[in-house]
């Protein structure tokens, strides 16, 4: 069934990151006003914000202490109010992000429950008593380090999967659910367009919380089978649909670590059947790997380099989830958001071949079934940061993490560096990029994170006076898409299966075919004709370099889109 959240574009702003109004040296919501008409140059319909609530900003506002405030630094409840009205006013949407697994330990209802065992918010939160000489359970945190953490008041600990300033709500208790849907009615009466929920799959727990198996002899595990889609998920899930999100005309997505294995357990998440949430962020943890591996703190062992991903892994995973969500479902088509490291730095070549690869990848991202969406500084190829010093790293993750090994490598500083530098979410977390001017026209001030040094040729007005840039790359894409029946509800199938360096596949709806041919590869790779890719009559309708002679070869990095079977066939 169409649907407006099917057809939109989302662009992600990292808000500390996006625009800074007042010249402190974090980006804030006067600097999004001010790029609003940026935004709708681009051809966004949605703006997704990351959390801009009260927080102590452990990890970056993802740990709340007043859903209902904004925080100072980020600016007043006003200036939201309008910042909501100008979005609407210039046709598009906003949609903010509900992270409601975990609050900051710094929520009165935290500090409530740390009062007393008899408190009444003592049940809000997981607090167990521990084992003889350790922790209730082996489990990994994922920023390192046990998930428990002791209370010598009360003598019992408290749950964190994330931090310990990011203590996990419990679900399971009805009181925390009333309170959480009355947050989320709350932000919808104000007009809101919808959730971005973070981690929303981790909500449910299993009762016991009992041991991971310990991997390698180290003292703690990964847990997540014992936190990951729980046994109650699916119930909550549709409880919150039920008594909140249905009575709005809003999108939802929830993100839901998941790999491969984990395709029927999303189905149930999506399957407009079962009225949970539009669509998820999967994760592609096959994609991702060398993230999971961080996350679980076996970072910066030399395995890490085993984890790097590979083309054929990336085609088999966003296969896998393209044919197996099923027609009942709704997907998600993004390779990157603050999370990880740059897309073109990543997956393309962030220097020879800076412009092509990050035009094939925003290709693959639009002509995938699923909603796409765009991280701040994708659309002008931003790259990864370059960090020099620990010093230079501001992430809660990196910085446990740099810390852990070097507690266990004495001599492993350049090493942890050079892992970092590939691997950290700091790397995407850089100021966006506006102009040449001193801090990229970020702000006025020294900004939160250092810019990268490449601003005075990689910029937003740079990209804007160029007519083949890699924006005017991403405005075509959206345009097209938009344009495209086939391209947002087409059937997908893979073509070329076996090529290595070529990602290719089709996109079915009635009589259309449209053929979608990338090369993630610095060389010019030739393919064969065959039943399925026979390009004599194809339309070329968006390609990174122009038309060629030799259809069956591709260029570095080439993406070339074809209608292959008109309508009038
Ligand atoms: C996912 C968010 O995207 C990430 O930035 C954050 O650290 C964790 N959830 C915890 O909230």
């Amino acid at each position: 069934m169409k649907q407006w959240w099917k057809e939109a574009t989302v662009y992600e702003i990292y808000v500390r990151s996006f625009k800074d109004s007042t010249g402190d040296g974090l980006g804030d919501i006067g600097g999004i006003i001010s790029k609003l008409g940026y935004l709708k140059k681009l051809g966004v319909d949605v703006i997704w914000l990351t959390p801009i609530y009260e927080s102590p900003e452990a990890d970056n506002g993802y740990d709340i202490s007043n859903y209902l405030r904004i925080s100072p630094k980020f600016g007043t409840m006003k200036m939201f109010d309008r910042l909501l009205k100008e979005t609407h006013k210039r046709g598009m949407r906003l949609i903010m992000d509900g992270v409601f697994n975990h609050t900051s330990d710094e929520h009165s209802w935290f500090l409530e429950s740390k009062k007393s065992r008899t408190n009444k918010y003592r049940d809000y939160y997981f607090w167990r008593n521990g084992q003889k000489d350790r922790e209730p359970n082996n489990w990994v945190s994922f920023f390192g380090g046990s998930v428990w953490e002791y209370d010598k008041d009360t003598r019992q600990y408290y749950l964190h999967i994330f931090s310990k300033k990011q203590p996990d709500l419990n679900w399971d208790n009805k009181a925390v659910r009333e309170e959480i849907y009355a947050i989320m009615k709350w932000w919808l009466d104000k007009g809101i367009d919808g959730f971005r929920f973070d981690v929303i799959n981790f909500i449910s727990k299993t009762r016991s919380l009992r041991d991971a198996n310990p991997s390698r002899g180290k003292k703690y595990a990964d847990g997540s089978k014992y936190y990951k889609n729980g046994p109650n998920i699916n119930k909550y899930l549709k409880e919150m649909n039920m008594r909140v999100l249905s009575k709005y005309d809003i999108m939802t997505v929830g993100e839901t670590a998941a790999n491969i294995e984990d395709i029927n357990a999303t189905r149930l998440y999506v399957d407009s059947r079962r009225h949970e949430l539009n669509m998820v962020f999967h994760e592609n943890n096959e994609i991702h790997s060398d993230k999971k591996t961080a996350e679980i703190a076996t970072l910066l062992d030399k395995r890490h380099d085993k984890f790097k991903w590979t083309l054929p892994n990336l085609k088999r995973t966003i296969t896998a989830w393209q044919e197996g969500l099923g027609d009942y479902c709704w997907d998600t088509a993004y390779l990157g958001n603050h999370d990880y490291p740059r897309i073109v730095s990543r997956f393309g070549d962030d220097k020879k071949y800076r412009t092509e690869s990050a035009k094939m990848l925003a290709t693959l991202i639009f002509t995938l079934r699923g909603t796409p969406f765009i991280y701040q500084g994708d659309e002008i190829g931003m790259t990864n940061g370059d960090f020099k010093s620990i010093n230079d790293y501001v992430d809660i993750g990196a910085i446990n993490m740099y810390n852990e090994y070097l507690s266990r490598h004495k001599n492993g500083r350049a090493y942890a560096l050079k892992i970092l530098r590939k691997i950290s979410r700091d790397n995407a977390r850089t100021p966006m990029q506006w102009d040449d001017s001193r801090n990229a026209g970020f702000s006025k001030r020294k900004p939160w994170i250092k810019v990268n040094s490449n601003y005075r040729t990689v910029n937003v007005e740079a990209a804007l006076k160029d007519k083949n840039s890699i924006f005017y790359y991403y405005k075509k894409l959206i345009e097209i898409r938009k344009g495209s029946n086939t391209m947002m509800y087409g059937k997908y199938r893979q073509v070329l299966d076996k090529h290595p360096d070529i990602f290719a596949y089709t996109r079915s709806l009635g009589s259309e075919k449209i053929l979608v041919l990338l090369n993630f590869k610095g060389k010019a790779t030739k393919f064969k004709q065959h039943r399925d890719v026979l390009l004599n009559g194809a339309e070329l309708i968006i390609g990174n370099y122009p038309e060629s002679e030799n259809k069956y070869e591709l260029r570095p990095y080439e993406a070339a889109v074809y209608v292959i079977c008109s309508r009038h066939s």
